[in-house]
């Protein structure tokens, strides 16, 4: 028997790092999916030079991650950047000099390497595994999303926006039938300030301490959203979370639900059961 295998996207730096580490303190085999090679030598790793933005990338990485185990359990796409451009600060006030095209990597990274990642971890999250052990098709996500997939940070609107879009994929995806059908959960971390390569330099010396998340905070948010320590049970998946956004803030964890509706009609039960239906109807047609 095969044990439970994770791939890691941006695994060998910071957050992933540590979870990499976390995982294989649990004894499972973990892929690290990442541009740079990790600082040491993880035992029971196996490290795939991946850029998650490209889909020949990824569709490759999980592909030789699949050969090496032959199981797919657990996948945290957790690589993101943050902002490329600076829409205001770059005006000319020159007419005869219109903007260049802008570099949108935070969207090509954060949200389109992140979609590729869902769509190949459902693949090989649902493919038969059950000669390296694995009892029942499907597994588990969880998408590092950030405290600015909640709330807005002004000075990093790409960063903003793509993690919004994280918690957006997430609140639909995790509640998605087909979703459900395949024996698949998918939820959110939302860190804070966590003292990791990705910060500005000095921003840590300038922020009180109380203000920085320790990487534990972040763990805990990983294990409280995947129940990454009892993945023997027969049942892991089919009882997980899925759908939910998970802030790791200080010492605490605080869930965030979708806002409540405050009026209007649309979004109610009765109205979304008419728009899957009417969705599903325009796939049959287009499918004929
Ligand atoms: N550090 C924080 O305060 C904080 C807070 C909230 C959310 N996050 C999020 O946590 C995640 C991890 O960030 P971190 O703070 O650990 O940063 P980090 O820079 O330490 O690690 C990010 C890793 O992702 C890799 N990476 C970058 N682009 C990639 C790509 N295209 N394909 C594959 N790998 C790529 C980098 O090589 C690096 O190893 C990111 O999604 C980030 O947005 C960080």
């Amino acid at each position: 028997m095969v044990p439970p295998t994770a791939i890691v996207t941006g695994g060998s730096s910071g957050i992933g790092d540590a979870l990499v580490h976390h995982l294989v303190s649990m004894q499972w085999r973990v892929v690290i999916a990442d541009i740079n090679p990790p600082r040491e030598v993880i035992p029971d790793t196996l490290f795939i030079r991946t850029d998650i933005a490209s889909w020949q990338d990824q569709a490759d990485m999980f592909k030789q991650a699949y050969a090496w185990s032959r199981r797919l359990d657990f996948v945290a796409l957790n690589a993101g950047v943050d902002d490329r451009d600076d829409i205001f600060g770059t005006l000319s006030n020159d007419v005869n000099e219109p903007p260049q095209r802008p570099d949108t990597k935070p969207f090509d990274v954060n949200i389109t390497g992140t979609y590729y990642g869902i769509k190949l971890s459902a693949h090989y999250m649902t493919v038969p595994s059950t000669e390296a052990g694995k009892r029942n098709a499907g597994g588990k996500i969880v998408i590092t999303a950030s405290g600015g997939g909640i709330y807005p940070i002004p000075i990093l609107p790409q960063y903003v926006a793509s993690k919004h879009a994280l918690v957006g994929l997430v609140r639909a995806l995790g509640r998605n039938q087909a979703t459900s059908k395949a024996n698949v959960r998918i939820n959110a971390v939302c860190p804070a300030i966590v003292d990791t390569p990705a910060l500005p330099p000095g921003l840590v010396s300038k922020l009180p301490p109380d203000q920085i998340t320790p990487m534990s905070t972040v763990i805990r948010c990983f294990d409280a959203l995947a129940d990454l320590t009892d993945v023997g049970d027969e049942d892991w998946v089919l009882r997980g979370r899925t759908g939910e956004t998970l802030e790791g803030n200080g010492d605490e964890l605080i869930w965030h639900r979708p806002p409540e509706r405050r009026g209007g009609k649309f979004v109610r039960e009765t109205g979304m059961l008419a728009v899957a239906q009417a969705y599903k109807e325009k796939a049959e047609r287009a499918a004929v």
